[in-house]
């Protein structure tokens, strides 16, 4: 655990008006400060900061917390890692204590692990007994300095190798699973993860390896086995090769499906190719990948998959800002294909005649129709200018109508009127939606899954909101809300988590400013008191509504359950209609 007193310090010199304003810029309003969310898109902006208790909240999507739970999100940390940060940013260093936790040490241990594996696969591939894996590597082209430099290596095909190899350098079987270069079997025995493969070592931006993926060399089994996640790796925030990308000059990236794809594209001499690993990309990736370049190109795979991935990939990079581009590669089914094919210099001409994202779209739609008949240009135009109405830029539009509507020998001013009468109507349901979009967090903001529970129990979780919010505003309540609710008396789940985080810490004589609750609680729930706050903006909150707040909690333990009504006595019965008829009351 990191001292308390250290994270005091650290709060005062890190004041969220300073450490937010460098990275969105802010105008003051009143006492808080206003800007466009770095978290979702936006024109008007919804994400405001408050300086009075050092939080943030947007309205348009429910982000929210301190300015620990800001840099977690918008640097893609864990906690520590935040603070770290922070630390850095204010010239303090973080204390030793940081790394006494145990899952802080499990954590170096893991990583320890993952090296040596990957030395010891790299050590196979280069002088173990079996010489088939080195021979598929160079009969796909990678020469000895790429194998080198993506530290490519060799799992044998065996149950122990790794394992002794590892229990030799001292490490115990409980770490080498929670690292999962081992499995543990049923019968409580461990077994090496990976057999029989070539071995691809998954490398993080600080240079530590993280994970891997191991590609089969034959007989059977997934063509490809991914590390799962495990204290180190977290497959949905990492890219593979992005810690060689990173400084690349090009000013852009390269997203290609497989690790081999990726590869190859470095030999070829680009060194910003990256991939996901091994599952689609997701939004965190898409961010990562925004905080280092301003231009994306799309490298998929030439198959339906790939395409359908091209797609969702375009809507998460559209979310960024991202300028992109996608690839598409002719008469070859992936990069690494093509490049074998036809050698880097043809990769490099068909990377720069790379078509912007509204090119592909449109050449996707002139192959779902028929563009000889009346029937099929009628059925493209419409999904054509469907397209073009998404475009915001007015001479962006007005260079793809020009175009298309010559190509397709019809009238110009035809099309733009069509268009133009689209983005009316969207418009109009663009303000409506975004008027119901700005709901409070609490009945489902955007990017928040809905919580039935909660909806279930609305009157209740309503309740519990102010007496929460009661509390956060009126820490010295404590004891007389102690003296009458307990955490157990809350109904729903995510609201008990959360009292009962500051009932704790209360009950201690500790404070429950929104540092100390950051290092208690996940970015979701800081981002439920930061929205707490923020509607409790000017609000007052006094000792008599805690005391009704409390009252409608209470209420719900007397609420039974149909089966309980059902197995009910009929005086049983009257009595309890009788209380349900007093409590409305
Ligand atoms: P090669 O066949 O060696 O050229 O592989 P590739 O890198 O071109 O891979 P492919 O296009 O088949 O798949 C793209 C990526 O998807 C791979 O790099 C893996 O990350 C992932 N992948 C492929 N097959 C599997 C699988 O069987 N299981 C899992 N978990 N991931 C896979
Ligand atoms: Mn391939």
């Amino acid at each position: 655990m990191i001292p308390e007193r250290f994270i005091e310090e650290l709060k005062y010199r890190s004041d969220i008006e300073q450490v937010i304003s460098s990275y969105v810029p802010l105008k003051r309003t009143g006492r808080n400060l206003k800007g466009l969310c770095p978290f979702h898109s936006e024109k008007t902006p919804s994400f405001t900061v408050y300086p009075e208790n050092q939080s943030f909240y947007c309205f348009g999507c429910g982000a929210g917390g301190d300015v620990v739970t800001f840099i977690r999100k918008i640097e893609n940390l864990e906690y520590v890692e935040a603070l770290r940060f922070l630390a850095q940013r204010a010239g303090m260093t973080l204390p030793e204590e940081a790394r006494d936790d145990g899952t802080a040490l499990l954590r170096t241990k893991i990583l320890e692990i993952n090296r040596e594996s990957a030395r010891f696969f790299f050590d196979q591939l280069a002088h173990g007994p079996d010489r088939r894996a080195i021979a598929y590597l160079r009969g796909r082209g990678l020469s000895d300095k790429t194998i080198k430099r993506f530290g490519l290596g060799y799992a044998p095909n065996t149950f122990d190798s790794l394992k002794n190899h590892l229990k030799g350098k001292g490490y115990s079987f409980e770490e080498m699973a929670a690292a999962a270069v081992v499995g543990k079997g049923k019968n409580g025995g461990y077994y090496d993860m990976f057999r029989d493969r070539v071995m691809f070592p998954i490398i993080d931006l600080r240079g530590s390896v993280i994970g891997f993926g191991g590609r089969v060399l034959e007989g059977d089994g997934p063509k490809y086995l991914n590390s799962p996640d495990t204290l180190v790796f977290k497959k949905t925030r990492n890219l593979f090769a992005m810690n060689i990308a990173k400084n690349t000059k090009e000013g852009s990236l390269i997203l290609a499906e497989g690790y081999m794809d990726v590869i190859s594209i470095h030999q070829a001499g680009f060194d910003n190719a990256v991939a996901s690993l091994g599952t689609s990309l997701t939004a965190e990736q898409a961010r990562l990948i925004s905080q280092y370049v301003n231009q994306v190109i799309i490298a998929y795979d030439a198959d339906g998959a790939g395409q359908k991935a091209t797609r969702r990939a375009i809507s998460l990079f559209e979310e960024t800002g991202v300028k992109i581009r996608v690839l598409s590669i002719p008469d070859a089914k992936d990069p690494d294909e093509y490049i074998k094919k036809f050698g880097p210099a043809r990769f490099k001409l068909l990377l720069e005649g790379s078509a912007g994202a509204v090119d592909f779209e449109i050449a996707k739609l002139r192959q779902k129709f028929d563009l000889e008949t009346a029937d099929g240009k009628v059925a493209f135009l419409k999904e054509f200018c469907s397209l073009m109405a998404g475009i915001n830029s007015p001479v962006e539009r007005d260079v793809y109508i020009i175009r298309t509507a010559q190509e397709l020998s019809v009238s110009k001013e035809a099309v733009a009127d069509q268009v133009a009468a689209l983005r009316r109507r969207r418009a109009g349901a663009a303000e409506k939606k975004a008027r119901r979009d700005i709901r409070p967090y609490s009945e489902s903001a955007a990017g928040q899954p809905r919580d039935l529970e909660r909806s279930r129990n609305i009157r209740y979780a309503l309740a519990e909101d102010k007496l929460i919010t009661t509390l956060l505003k009126h820490p010295d309540f404590y004891d007389a809300i102690a003296a009458k609710i307990r955490p157990e008396q809350f109904v729903t789940q995510k609201n008990r988590e959360l009292f009962e985080a500051l009932w704790q810490r209360l009950q201690n004589r500790q404070d429950i400013g929104m540092m100390s609750l950051s290092a208690l609680l996940e970015p979701e729930q800081m981002a439920r008191v930061s929205y707490l706050l923020a509607s409790a903006e000017g609000v007052a909150y006094t000792m008599q509504e805690a005391e009704d707040c409390m009252k409608t909690i209470l209420e719900y333990q007397s609420v039974k359950t149909p089966d309980q009504v059902a197995g009910m006595s009929n005086e049983e019965w009257l009595e309890y209609a009788k209380s349900l008829a007093a409590n409305k009351k």
